[in-house]
């Protein structure tokens, strides 16, 4: 049976949760499922913003068919053509054979690549700021490249003040009934999610993220309706603000994410012998996580959100553990950027992990390394604790500012 909810008057949600899903694009784990979300407009004209995974396709057909109380369905609207939206587009298709299908010209290309069936006939090309009524709603297109693909649009409803965000403003997490961000502890319940989905998915994109914040400062916006997690209408302000913040690759906290690999437990209690240092010091919120149990896509979002990382490897097969040079490369690949950071080493016959590190760090932007750092040969012995000390000054020093 449909299960739907309104937006408002006119425009309902007809989106649906997949918590059967374990991996976010077959590289995400999202232990609390994903929504897609998907809207349609009752005007004149009637909208569908956007069609949802394959996953759920039959509860969104059917919500489709409730929402329309038997009208016709004019236009779908297709922000963005990643398959996480548009996986039915050719079932919405099929049974809505004269509805015209609005892109950009990219969307339309990607339209022929995913698919066979005919769209030049029925498709409506728009650029940047076209605009589209229904009726009452003015749709207003605006041009989102790399935000999270070239195609990427989002669109603006100028009546409702509502935007239709796309990727942008999304988190990972499935619908729990309550789908507006004021019906949940939104800031505690939905940050730490909706930071691990930027950065993971759009985290890369930043200066296009920067792009479309600017074009959405000359919108007066109410809602924001993106296309995974809860429409935000009260935490608007909050949103944005951690968006820039993300996009400019500022962190959030200043504390330490220490990140390591252990094999026997060396290299682990050189890490907890730093941070125990580093909490009698007065730095609060420190955050340690062994690479090789906790997903590199957690990592990669607490390396966006603290200001000084540690990074502390065995050297292995003359190299750095694999799980710590997998982590190093995702997070040049999503383009970190502005960070303190401290490198403990350890080997027992010839350690080059921290050279080996360092050279990853030195290809990322505005990464600052601190000259003190720890080699250890096996495991920490007694005579080194000088060298935590200094260490762990530095570090707070950075943080303190001093
Ligand atoms: Fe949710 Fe880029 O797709």
């Amino acid at each position: 049976m449909y299960c739907v909810r309104k937006i408002n008057e006119d425009i309902i949600y007809v989106g649906a949760s997949d918590r059967r899903i374990s991996m976010f694009e077959n590289a995400f784990p999202v232990p609390s499922g994903v929504a897609y979300n998907s809207y349609i407009i009752l005007d004149e004209k009637t909208v569908l913003l956007d069609t949802v995974d394959s996953s759920v396709e039959k509860q969104f057909m059917e919500n489709v068919e409730h929402a329309l109380q038997g009208r016709k369905l004019d236009y779908l609207v297709v922000n963005h053509m990643e398959p996480d939206h548009c996986g039915t587009l050719q079932a919405v298709i099929e049974k809505y054979p004269h509805m015209k299908v609005i892109g950009n010209t990219k969307t339309i290309t990607m339209i022929k690549q995913f698919f066979d069936f005919e769209i030049d006939s029925r498709a409506i090309v728009v650029k940047e700021n076209d605009v589209i009524s229904t009726g009452k709603h003015e749709l207003n297109f605006i041009m989102a490249p790399m935000v999270h693909w070239p195609e990427t649009m989002v669109t603006y409803d100028s009546t409702d003040k509502i935007l239709f965000s796309a990727d942008a403003f999304g988190t990972f997490g499935a619908l729990n009934g309550n789908i507006f961000d004021d019906e949940t502890d939104f800031q505690n319940t939905w940050l730490d999610e909706a930071r691990r989905y930027y950065t993971n998915i759009v985290g890369k994109y930043g200066a296009q993220v920067q792009r479309l914040l600017k074009k959405a400062e000359e919108l007066e916006i109410d809602v924001i309706a993106p296309l995974h997690g809860p429409i935000i209408r009260s935490n608007i302000k909050f949103c944005i603000d951690k968006y820039n913040t993300w996009s400019k690759y500022e962190s959030e906290v200043k504390s330490v994410m220490i990140a390591y690999a252990s094999i026997y437990g060396g290299t682990e209690n050189a890490v907890n012998i730093l941070a125990y240092k580093l909490g009698e010091m007065g730095i609060n919120n420190i955050t340690i996580h062994d690479v090789s149990r906790i997903h590199v896509s957690q990592i990669l979002s607490d390396a966006f959100k603290y200001s000084n990382l540690v990074f502390a490897s065995p050297t292995y097969n003359n190299g750095i553990f694999h799980d710590m040079e997998g982590l190093l490369l995702d997070l040049k690949a999503h383009n970190l950027s502005n960070k303190t950071v401290a490198v403990i080493e350890n080997g027992s016959w010839a350690p080059v992990a921290g050279k080996l590190i360092k050279a990853n760090l030195e290809t990322m932007k505005n990464i600052n390394i601190l000259d003190e750092n720890i080699t250890v040969k096996s495991t920490v012995k007694a005579s080194q604790a000088e060298d935590f000390d200094k260490l762990a000054l530095a570090i707070a020093n950075s943080i303190n500012n001093k």
